[in-house]
């Protein structure tokens, strides 16, 4: 099994990994950044790129060290040149090429969202195909069917914000903290999710999209009441101080409530058309305990196979792109030193 070096960088976590084969992970590196974007409360791709350029050597060498493996051992480099920042995207495409260039080995690039997909085989049995997969993090709601590794169809995704995003929204609003997810989540144990009426997006009939820009306004607006003026003038009538603890516990558990009920109708549809064998999930948002049990109960009505990858592969991580460089290593698919580094580049649309 080719031995491979994988490195992350497209967001705000510096990963590294080492994988022999798809499956077998020798090592997991993650360095977050949580903590310098948190006063921010959201990425700031400045900050991202240099906290990248800091810690992505050490992050390597610790993966190596880890692996007990040298560079020499390694078969090939792989590195998530798309999508996502293009400054911290750049920290990782750049030290990847300049490692196989000098150790002339194979540089594989991976497409970040195909990795996501692929993490629910590290340190488990393959993925059997067909397979609905959904992605909800701080940058995907999306839900794809995939016929084998390397085959892959988007069947639909959001139209504006990603889940991830507007669960960290909501928690900014009600000063809950960053990231939101588990904010929101821990509120909302304390609070009534039928308490609050807001919208849940449902497309006309078996179309799967997503929309979380209403919600997060109407979280807004049942929050602090509707605006008056226009623009910068707006102002509200009431403000964060002016709610309760158990408004704001409800608010919470009504959010979610929509949030997750709109993931919930789309990857229904999919199972439902699809009849997959297995039903997938990825991202930080599979984080939620409510989501994961839906997600559980639909996989168990269909007798598909529930397939969540451990906290530690949902989350951005380096083992995910290894382990997918494999299969494009076996498939013949390397790339040469010319490999860009692209903001944003869909899967599975044609
Ligand atoms: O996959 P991820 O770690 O990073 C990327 O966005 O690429 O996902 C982070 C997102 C954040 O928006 C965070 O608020 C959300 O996942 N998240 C959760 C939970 N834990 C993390 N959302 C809902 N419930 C959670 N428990
Ligand atoms: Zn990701």
């Amino acid at each position: 099994m080719p031995l491979i070096l994988g490195i992350e960088t497209s967001c705000d976590e510096s990963a590294a990994a080492v994988t022999d084969g798809p499956r077998r992970v020798l090592s997991s590196i993650v360095a977050t950044q949580h903590d310098l974007h948190e006063e921010y409360a959201g990425v700031v791709p400045e900050i991202a790129s240099r906290a990248h350029l800091q810690r992505l050597m050490p992050v390597i060498e610790t993966a190596l060290h880890d692996a007990k493996v040298s560079l020499q051992d390694l078969d090939a480099i792989a590195v998530g040149h798309t999508p996502g920042l293009i400054g911290s995207l750049l920290v990782g495409v750049s030290a990847a090429k300049a490692l196989a260039w000098s150790l002339n080995r194979p540089l594989i690039g991976v497409h970040h969202l195909l990795a996501h997909l692929h993490a629910p085989a590290l340190d488990d049995e393959p993925i059997t195909f067909p397979a609905i997969s959904l992605l909800a993090s701080g940058g995907h709601t999306s839900v794809y069917l995939q016929t084998s590794p390397l085959e892959v169809r988007l069947l639909g995704s959001t139209i504006d914000d990603a889940v991830g995003e507007a669960f960290d929204k909501v928690s900014t609003m009600l000063e809950a903290g960053y990231p939101g997810g588990p904010h929101i989540e821990r509120l909302a144990r304390q609070g009534d999710s039928t308490a609050v009426d807001l919208p849940i997006f449902k497309p006309r009939g078996d179309t799967i999209s997503f929309s979380y820009a209403g919600l997060k306004t109407a979280v807004l607006y049942a929050l602090r009441g509707h605006p008056t003026g226009r623009g910068k003038e707006s102002t509200f009538p009431r403000s964060l101080a002016d709610c309760s603890p158990q408004r704001r516990a409800d608010l919470a558990a009504s959010f979610q409530r929509c949030a997750i009920e709109a993931i919930m109708r789309g990857v229904r549809i999919a199972v439902n058309t699809h009849k997959p064998t297995s039903l997938c999930g990825g991202g930080g948002v599979l984080a939620n305990e409510l989501l994961r049990e839906q997600m559980n109960t639909l996989a168990k009505e269909n007798g598909t196979t529930l397939r969540i990858p451990p906290m530690q592969y949902c989350i951005d991580n380096a083992a995910m792109i290894a382990g997918f460089a494999s299969h494009r290593l076996t498939a013949g698919q390397v790339d040469a030193l010319d490999l860009q580094a692209q903001p944003r580049k869909a899967i599975g649309t044609s």
